[in-house]
């Protein structure tokens, strides 16, 4: 059996040139086109040195507990060029071609390494699908256990693809991890004053723990937040700066990052108690963090808002620059209100939350804001709101989280608030109704917020969801204008 050691991305992996026979007896011996380059580490359980050129594999292989040994080689070299491949006797295979006639995989083809789909392994980690990979339409390998049902061809590539975004989603899990830990920690600030430091020299500064840091710094290396600068040191990345150290662009995402690492790790472990309970967990246990942290991530898109809204509703914008009074049902910290009364100097605001947190929260930054004789924030019900004093009023991304038995109500509430042909904005991300309509991108932030806050107990609504309960509260003129490619929708009814 010939075999050879093959790199990806600077990783060996075995690569086996012909199809094993299944007779093969166990341990087999794989023997390599060339010495190999390196001393088998003793002992490697899974892999035992042989002869000068061998390896003894102790087989069948039953998991991947092969690969994995694999993985224990040393690192050897860098990634080797497709010139560089040792010549082998198999004829090329064809390149595998998409639906559309595509060349498939081609993304992923980095100078200096062999294509993805050719091994099945990748950056960082090594595969059995690799090391069993088909050469010529054969399955090879060193043996299948009996066990093993041997996947149909097409079967077999798509469970490759699969893996291949699996692999993506475990490295996007860490690189989220990594970038929230170095907001929280002040990691990026400090880059971004110093320019390039050591990790040795971050840790130092901010009294962290080195080996934690030179692990920190490595990681968004290799995840491109982090650009390798001078000798051992690393400084950020270009636009890094923009998307985690300054709020004042669109592109600032540091909120995000915080969401999740901070928060949404220990949701998500409840979630499978959640599934058999159905017994939600309010995000008010996060506290004062969250709610702040919340008002940072909606920042942005209300300021937005606020501008685009003469243009969007000029009937609505023009009433609130008169003096005109926006509800705002669900205010949280009250930002959405702030921006109003700054852009519009005649405008006045009054948000309704159920959380005092958030409520004592938006007062302190409204008053630090200058705009209190405008804005007022109050915790309490929506159906106490005086009627007909609202001239316009808005879900700002709120809706969803009012529990499904409040909504009507709350709807029938805002509606008497508002005076006679005043418009309400519901701002939301609506749900997919099937599963196909969950395969659309338009779906792509829905089905993110509602996996988010589902320990919550959010309901997301749908579109004919949203339009009906907006129907039964006596509100009429409804019309659905998509908002970012589809992903928010901003829906107006009007009040006859
Ligand atoms: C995602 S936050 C949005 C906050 C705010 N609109 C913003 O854009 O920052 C949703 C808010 O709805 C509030 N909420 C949920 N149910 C409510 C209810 N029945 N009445 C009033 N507010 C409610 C929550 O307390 C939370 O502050």
């Amino acid at each position: 059996m010939l075999a050879s050691i093959a790199f990806e991305l600077g990783q060996p992996f075995i690569e086996i040139k012909e199809p094993l026979p299944r007779t093969e007896p166990f341990p087999a011996r794989l023997n390599f086109d060339s010495r190999l380059p390196f001393d088998i580490p003793e002992p490697v359980s899974g892999l035992a040195p042989g002869r000068d050129n061998d390896v003894l594999a102790p087989l069948p292989v039953e998991s991947n507990h092969f690969e994995h040994r694999l993985a224990e080689l040393p690192r050897l070299a860098p990634p080797v060029s497709d010139e560089d491949e040792p010549p082998t006797e198999e004829a090329p295979e064809a390149e595998p071609v998409g639906e559309h006639g595509q060349p498939r995989h081609q993304a992923h083809h980095a100078p200096g390494t062999r294509p993805l789909h050719r091994s099945g392994a990748r950056a960082g980690c090594l595969h059995l699908a690799a090391f069993y990979r088909r050469p010529r339409g054969h399955y090879a390998g060193p043996g299948w256990p009996a066990k093993v049902r041997l996947p149909p061809v097409a079967e077999y590539d798509a469970a490759l693809e699969r893996m291949r975004s699996a692999s993506a989603w475990f490295a996007g899990a860490i690189a989220i991890s990594a970038t929230g830990v170095g907001i929280e920690l002040g990691l990026f600030e400090a880059l971004r004053e110093k320019g390039a430091a050591t990790p040795a020299a971050l840790a130092a500064m901010l009294s962290l723990d080195p080996h934690a840091v030179g692990v920190w710094a490595m990681t968004l290396v290799h995840h491109g937040l982090l650009d390798p600068a001078g000798v051992g040191e690393v400084a950020l990345a270009a636009g890094v700066e923009l998307l985690v150290c300054d709020p004042r662009t669109p592109l600032y995402m540091a909120p995000l990052f915080e969401f999740h690492s901070r928060f949404l790790g220990r949701d998500f472990a409840e979630l499978p108690r959640f599934f058999r309970e159905g017994d939600p967990r309010p995000p008010a246990r996060h506290g004062l963090p969250l709610v702040r942290n919340v008002a940072a991530q909606t920042a942005a898109m209300q300021e937005a808002f606020v501008s685009a809204m003469s243009s969007e509703l000029p009937e609505a914008g023009e009433a609130l620059a008169a003096g005109g009074l926006l509800l705002d049902a669900g205010c949280g910290a009250g930002g959405l209100g702030i921006r109003l009364c700054q852009q519009l100097p005649a405008a006045r605001y009054l948000g309704v939350d159920l959380d005092e947190l958030a409520v004592a929260e938006a007062k302190e930054r409204i008053a630090a804001a200058g705009v209190a004789e405008r804005a007022r924030v109050e915790a309490m019900a929506l159906e106490a709101v005086l009627n007909g004093s609202a001239d316009a009023a808005i879900f700002f991304l709120s809706l969803h989280e009012f529990p499904p038995g409040t909504r009507l109500p709350s709807l029938v509430a805002v509606r008497q608030a508002l005076r006679p042909g005043a418009w309400l904005l519901v701002l939301e991300e609506l749900y997919p109704a099937t599963p196909l309509e969950a395969l659309a991108e338009r779906s792509r932030a829905a089905i993110q917020f509602q996996y988010e806050e589902l320990l919550w107990g959010s309901h997301l609504l749908t579109r004919a969801g949203l339009d009906s309960l907006l129907r039964e509260a006596g509100f009429t003129e409804i019309v659905n204008r998509p908002m970012l490619g589809g992903n928010v929708d901003l829906v107006l009814a009007r009040v006859s």
